[in-house]
């Protein structure tokens, strides 16, 4: 059975890029990654769904709902994503349990066939649904934590974290759902790891896992892109559905105007990172839709506006986010 969808997935002649966020690691950004990816696709103009298959946490699909909650009281027009969850099957065998899995997944992929994006959230765990939704990736996201500790999801150092001794259970997964992506589809994974949470100020511990990462990039197959700074702006819209890139009240786009900048260009960059379909047209969608326009040379050019919290003060001061646009040129 799950061959035989993976195949006939595969096998359509037009179907939507699916982004999978994965690392066998809680707390890692899959599911912020995710939101943000959605809402930026969706500022581009494309068509986007998700599919939360971490059903136990369900974060992805409570964002989604106070998304919908918030639509349905503001004024403001909220994009919604097409969404869906899978929930653990109650099955009695493991066999039983993966048919029911795999059809209610495949159920829900035909049912986002007309878009153009889908955006698949897994859970910090390996399981059935978390192994599919990695095979049926054409982009996959790692995001990782800026740390030795985050580290050795990809890699087993030595003892005082200066030599890689051997890929980790997380990297060997993943090459091995890559085999069978080949197998079934001919057609390889594209994957990225991306840094989240990034320390605004730079350290030797930082240093050393951007070193010890650029190492592993070849030997693993990964790219490396940039990812999300440390910023209370990715989740303080929780609640309220929203995320940075959403329109909102001039109260609060004011109150939060300097990291919301920032941040955006960094959404835009891994957007760009994973190869839009139509850049320019995206591109020029996205800003018309953040009102805001995103040049390359927007940061470059003007001096950092006072920073507008503790926060925000210690990102002005650290000179590799202070031009978060400076590192996207480079
Ligand atoms: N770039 C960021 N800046 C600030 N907080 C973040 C950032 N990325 C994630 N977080 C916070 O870290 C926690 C874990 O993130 P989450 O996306 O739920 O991880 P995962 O889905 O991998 O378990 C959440 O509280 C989230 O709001
Ligand atoms: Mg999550």
């Amino acid at each position: 059975m799950t061959t035989r969808f993976l195949k006939e997935w595969f096998a359509k002649p037009i179907r939507p890029r699916v982004i999978t966020l994965g690392n066998q690691k809680g707390g890692s950004g899959k599911t912020t990654t995710a939101m943000h990816l959605m809402v930026g696709l969706m500022n581009c103009g494309y068509g986007v769904g998700s599919i939360d298959l971490d059903a136990k946490q369900g974060t992805l699909t409570h964002f989604i709902e106070n998304r919908r909650r918030q639509a349905r009281l503001s004024a403001m027009p909220i994009d919604m994503p097409e969404h869906g969850q899978i929930e653990s099957s109650l099955e009695a065998t493991v066999a039983d349990a993966e048919e029911d899995e795999a059809s209610r997944l495949a159920e829900t992929l035909n049912s986002l066939q007309h878009l153009d994006y889908i955006v698949i959230d897994t859970p910090g765990h390996d399981n059935f649904l978390a192994r599919l939704g990695h095979i049926l990736a054409d982009t996959l996201i790692t995001p990782m934590n800026d740390s030795f500790l985050d580290l050795d999801v990809l890699v087993r150092l030595d003892n005082d974290g200066q030599r890689i001794t051997g890929p980790s259970s997380y990297s060997v997964a993943v090459l091995e759902r890559w085999g069978l992506r080949m197998l079934v589809s001919g057609t390889p994974i594209d994957w990225l790891v991306i840094r989240n949470r990034l320390a605004h100020l730079d350290n030797r511990n930082n240093r050393k896992v951007e070193e010890l990462l650029k190492q592993l990039a070849p030997r693993l197959g990964y790219r490396i892109s940039q990812g999300f700074g440390e910023r209370v702006v990715y989740r303080e819209l929780f609640p309220l559905g929203l995320t940075l890139l959403d329109p909102m009240s001039d109260d609060a786009a004011g109150r939060l105007s300097k990291s919301r900048g920032a941040a955006r260009d960094e959404v835009w960059s891994l957007l760009t990172a994973i190869g839009l379909s139509e850049q320019p047209q995206a591109s020029e969608t996205w800003n018309k839709k953040m009102g805001l326009s995103l040049s390359i040379s927007r940061y470059a050019k003007q001096p950092q506006e006072a920073p507008e919290s503790a926060e925000a003060e210690q990102q002005d001061r650290d000179p590799k986010t202070a031009t978060p646009s400076s590192h996207i040129a480079t």
